[in-house]
């Protein structure tokens, strides 16, 4: 039995701050590894036929952060062979990480702070970040830090090319416990 992982789902999780490219790397997993690409804040759209913007300022955070939870216990329950990249909050509630952990091993996406900020600053859509000033991105970078730290495996993204963080992903899985063979 592997501690906090009660049964080899072939999933894996992916975590990190807006803008760390969980989406755009998660794909690229999911196709190398040939397994289904889950995104969080899509299904949640999708379930509310509103953009995450608009989930926010129509029914507030906390609505949008309970779907995020009750998505997460669905997933626990059912999802196998499947990359899933989570919203940049999904590691801010014990009971995410709980059922997180349910699902698979979670792979932190350790971005460089300027490229965040860039990122952030250069796309719209997201209602903690568009009216944020950088240090205000980077002190909410900085808060969530340890949450993102507990994840099963760390790994950098700087000056990397997207096909160099998929082995990165792959190769640190293995090395951690070698059953999360992909
Ligand atoms: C959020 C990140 C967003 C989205 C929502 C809240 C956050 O996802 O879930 O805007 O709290 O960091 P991305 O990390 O995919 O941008």
């Amino acid at each position: 039995m592997v501690p906090g992982h009660s049964e080899w789902k072939r999933n894996l999780l992916l975590v990190g701050f807006m803008g760390a490219g969980k989406t755009t790397l998660g794909g690229i997993l999911s196709k190398r590894c040939r397994l289904d690409f889950v995104d969080t804040d899509q299904l949640i759209t999708e379930k509310f036929g509103l953009s995450v913007a608009d989930i926010f300022s129509r029914h507030g955070e906390n609505t949008f952060r309970a779907a995020e939870t009750e998505l997460l216990h669905d997933l626990a329950a059912r999802c196998r062979h499947s990359v899933i990249a989570t919203g940049g909050g999904m590691v801010l509630k014990d009971e995410n990480w709980r059922a997180m952990r349910q699902i698979g091993p979670v792979v932190f996406l350790r971005a460089d702070e300027q490229e965040l900020v860039e990122r952030l600053s250069s796309a719209t859509g997201r209602p903690l970040a568009d009216d944020s000033g950088r240090e205000a991105i980077l002190e909410r970078y900085r808060q969530r830090l340890p949450c993102y730290l507990r994840a099963d495996l760390v790994v950098e993204t700087k000056n990397q090319a997207p096909l160099e963080v998929v082995d990165a992903i792959l190769g640190g899985l293995e090395r951690v416990n070698p059953k999360w063979l992909f």
